[in-house]
């Protein structure tokens, strides 16, 4: 085993350069090393990544682009905020904490969650991320209800384990043909009739928990109706099933409110929350229940995660939300002000075919005629120095909250050019 027994650095990378250079006849490119070792859906877009600041992302030849992505709502404050930064690199705590033992963070970062939370919703579980957030959830609604069935919206994404594609959308049905089979879909819009539709599904009493992402970043930012989201509500609370908001894009701020439930006086059972929570400096997510259901739980659930709050990344946790505390007021007036700026340009912009822009606060889409359309517009946009998200016929933008009027102008006046 040459490799293990290297004694330096740099003898083990000429050891792996030169098996590199055996195995392959010559060096390769960083396209060619991705395609061939690093597992991807897909190719990679032609964006070498260097660094990131504020509102752009660098390239490795320093080349600027505006980043209207912010890594698909996990930089809301911009990249590189010092206060976060400055945690990720001063953290003095410890390598590892074991969850059998107490960790003073932990309790801090949860009762901090609790207090910003909307409702009752105050026992958080540790995950590494949406997905383990997500899968908890489930399982706790399925050990509070003894039922097995969900409900979901149509093409809804909540994660990529076997239960969360099992209530994401049923393309994947195709592939995977074990996934969950109770789980039910309601398509959009999410109005009074969805609302029956929904009704005659929590009728049957066998559903353990109705889920959805309270302004569905997924769907191109798809705002459901007020009376949707309260009579949605109504009925889980009617029926026995629990309401689970999925706020992992959609928390700390995006729609300018701390949370999206909060747009509709939403108090969710169970609420799941992560990307946006350590800005990019760590892998950390929640499951935030009410005490009443993490009681009648408590025997029966066990969410172990080994890297679930790793230190380092709670200690950035912490310091986000200190200085979402702070700063809560200014950077929530900034999302709607921005955000009306955003959807009021989009709207007057000559979209070839029909098009609709639509969302909340930073949280906006833009749904086009086709994916080919989509395509062809995000990736003029990034040739010319703008970085958006383009899925299925949906054109995606998720800027920083903290997003200045010049830098949204010329992003959006790259985004005009290329339509
Ligand atoms: C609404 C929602 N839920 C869950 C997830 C899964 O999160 P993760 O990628 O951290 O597992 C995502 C990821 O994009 C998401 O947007």
């Amino acid at each position: 085993m040459p490799r293990a027994a290297a004694p330096t650095g740099t003898s083990a990378s000429r050891s792996f350069a030169s098996e590199h250079a055996v195995a392959t006849g010559g060096p390769m490119n960083l396209r060619e090393l991705d395609s061939r070792y690093f597992g991807r859906h897909g190719e990679a877009k032609d964006v070498v990544v260097g660094d990131s600041a504020d509102s752009q992302l660098i390239d490795a030849r320093g080349r600027r682009y505006i980043d209207f992505m912010m890594g698909w709502c996990v930089g809301n404050l911009g990249w590189g905020n010092t206060e976060l930064r400055a945690a990720a690199r001063s953290f003095d705590g410890p390598d590892y904490v074991h969850p059998d033992y107490l960790y003073r963070p932990w309790a801090q970062l949860a009762e901090m969650l609790a207090g910003i939370t909307p409702g009752k919703l105050a026992v958080s579980y540790r995950t590494t991320g949406g997905t383990e957030s997500v899968e908890g959830a489930l399982q706790i609604a399925m050990a509070y209800t003894g039922r097995g069935a969900f409900v979901s919206i149509d093409d809804a994404y909540h994660g990529n384990s076997i239960g969360t594609m099992s209530i994401g959308a049923s393309d994947h049905r195709e592939t995977f043909k074990n996934l969950l089979r109770n789980c039910h879909r309601i398509a959009p819009p999410l109005d009074l009739k969805a609302l029956g539709k929904l009704e005659t599904l929590l009728k049957k009493r066998n559903v353990a928990a109705f889920i959805m992402e309270p302004i569905i970043c997924n769907l191109g930012a798809l705002v459901p109706e007020t009376d949707f989201m309260r009579g949605a509500r109504a009925l889980c609370s009617r029926y026995g099933t629990l309401f689970i908001a999925d706020e992992v894009a959609t928390g700390f701020g995006r729609t300018g409110k701390l949370f999206a439930c909060e747009h509709f006086d939403l108090d969710p059972d169970v609420m799941c929350i992560s990307k946006a929570i350590t800005g990019g400096y760590g892998g950390l997510g929640a499951v935030i229940t009410t005490p009443k259901i993490a009681k009648a739980v408590k025997k029966d659930v066990n969410l172990y995660s080994t890297y679930g709050w790793h230190p380092l990344a709670v200690a950035v946790a912490l310091a986000n939300l200190r200085y979402l505390k702070r700063h809560r007021t200014r950077l929530l007036k900034n999302t709607t002000a921005m955000g009306d700026y955003f959807l009021g340009r989009l709207g007057s912009m000559a979209f070839k075919g029909r098009a609709t822009a639509r969302g909340k606060g930073v949280a906006i889409g833009v749904e086009v005629q086709s994916e080919r359309y989509a395509t062809k517009i995000g990736d003029a946009c990034r040739k010319r120095g703008l970085l958006v998200s383009a899925e299925e016929n949906l054109l995606m933008l998720f800027p920083a909250l903290n997003v200045t009027g010049p830098i949204a102008q010329r992003g959006l006046d790259i985004f005009e050019e290329c339509l």
